[in-house]
């Protein structure tokens, strides 16, 4: 069985929103929470099924992880070296953040460890992070030579190095920092272009000795990691679906609450701004050493644009649902240099293209881009397209059906747990009309 969700054509949303939280600070506060000495209490943690990897990883490792409320947790860790062998193959399901952050940290466990995941992550390159561990002594293999999961890992002491990666990903720059963590000695990652850094953030937060200039952060090996309190703000990932929903629906009127604004991920902000989007921020303030804002957004008459490459890292995960803004924006978008998305949850350039294609939109695949033209008064649907099992483009899809003339259907929905548990009913409290629509019985 599998869910198949439908959209049918909206009246303008109103009212407010709290996203889900942020799913990337959700795991790093289950991770380092469960490395520390104490007990580190956590709000506003994504219950998604991605982070209940994580939590079920740290779990199996020893880490005593307790629910207390709704996104409430308790984490008591026992130290950076404090993790016992897990008795089974951990499963990390659909999150690549999850295997790719715990290859590093088991490489430098004492111990044997098997990561795996369901077909999306085993299809997904793990060369990228393989690659620096074995430079620092890692023993760690996998499929077609350790670039593909299941990852075997037998864990051990380490070398520090420091690694200029060739591909701009904060989960390439976090499994080797965490590889660092129980390593003697300076850990450095080179990146090419500015990634998420709440990895850094975060094990400052903690008490480690993380030292950023320009591209390039250390950590210094065997910090003592404190226990904190973390409030973990909503996700901007996460608020991108509401957010483009109002914009592109006529007399929309709302307010997205408690969103994260790190400005390594605000890149969704400003492709919207240059489209001439109606978004205030308004109650700007710190939250757990992260900066936090409402956001008020209207409908707003789109326009193309080219989008700048260089916003791309901080936006890498929104580009499905820019696609739809720009699919109801007046002019052509193209958006270039952007070939990572070709290696997310799925080829998210082709699975946008087919859907958004099968709705009406005119849409050029680019090997590294896209190019829409938009249509502003709205798209025909009346199609039932496939999500590729991938939750973000399950989301943008039904968010398109908002400006189609007939209902679009939405096949394999199941993965929208992975980041938004509870999405079609946050966004029907919108006004939102979004169902469920019955298997046939076979
Ligand atoms: C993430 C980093 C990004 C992003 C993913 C979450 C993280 O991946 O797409 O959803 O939490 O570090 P890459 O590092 O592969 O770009």
């Amino acid at each position: 069985m599998s869910i198949t969700l439908r959209t049918l054509t909206g009246d303008s949303l109103t009212g407010e929103i709290t996203p889900a939280g942020d799913k990337s600070i959700s795991h790093r506060t289950i991770i380092l929470g469960s490395l520390a000495e104490g007990t580190t209490r956590a709000t506003g943690l994504l219950e998604g099924e991605d982070v209940l990897r994580t939590i079920g990883a740290f779990r199996a490792m020893g880490a005593e992880i307790v629910r207390q409320g709704p996104g409430q947790y308790e984490i008591t860790g026992q130290g950076v070296d404090g993790l016992k062998e897990p008795g089974d193959v951990l499963d990390m399901g659909n999150s690549g953040t999850a295997m790719r952050l715990l290859s590093g940290l088991l490489a430098s466990q004492p111990f044997y460890s098997v990561l795996t995941g369901d077909h999306s992550l085993r299809s997904r390159p793990m060369g990228r992070v393989v690659t620096p561990l074995r430079k620092m002594g890692a023993r760690i293999t996998g499929r077609d030579g350790g670039r593909l999961a299941p990852l075997t890992i037998e864990g051990g002491e380490l070398v520090p190095i420091t690694y200029e990666s060739p591909v701009a990903s904060a989960q390439v720059k976090s499994c080797v920092l965490l590889a660092g963590l129980n390593t003697a000695g300076e850990t450095t990652v080179i990146e090419p272009a500015p990634t998420r850094d709440h990895t850094e953030r975060m094990l400052t937060a903690f008490g480690a000795e993380v030292e950023r200039d320009g591209l390039k952060v250390t950590v210094d090996g065997w910090p003592e990691l404190k226990a904190q309190s973390i409030e973990v703000p909503a996700d901007i990932s996460a608020a991108a679906f509401p957010m483009v929903a109002a914009l592109i629906t006529p007399g929309s009127d709302i307010i997205i609450r408690n969103v994260g604004m790190n400005p390594t991920r605000t890149g969704i902000l400003a492709l919207l701004d240059l489209m001439g989007a109606n978004i205030e921020r308004i109650n700007e303030r710190n939250a757990g050493g992260e900066p936090v804002a409402d956001l008020h957004v209207r409908y707003s008459e789109l326009r193309g644009i080219d989008a700048p490459r260089e916003v791309a890292p901080a936006a890498i995960d929104e580009y499905p649902i820019f696609f739809v803004a720009a699919a109801l924006a007046d002019g052509v978008t193209e958006a270039r240099g952007i070939e990572e998305l070709r290696v997310k949850e799925s080829d998210r350039i082709s699975a946008m293209a087919k859907g958004l294609t099968a709705l009406g939109a005119e849409f050029t695949e680019y090997p590294d881009g896209a190019r829409i033209v938009g249509n502003p008064n709205g798209l025909k649907g009346g199609a039932t397209v496939d999500s590729d099992t991938d939750h973000r483009i399950a989301m943008s899809l039904l968010v398109a059906g908002l400006r189609c003339a007939e209902p679009v259907t939405v096949t394999r929905c199941d993965n929208i747990n992975t980041s938004f548990p509870g999405f079609a009913t946050s966004m029907g409290a919108l006004g939102m009309r979004v169902e469920e629509v019955a298997e046939p019985q076979s």
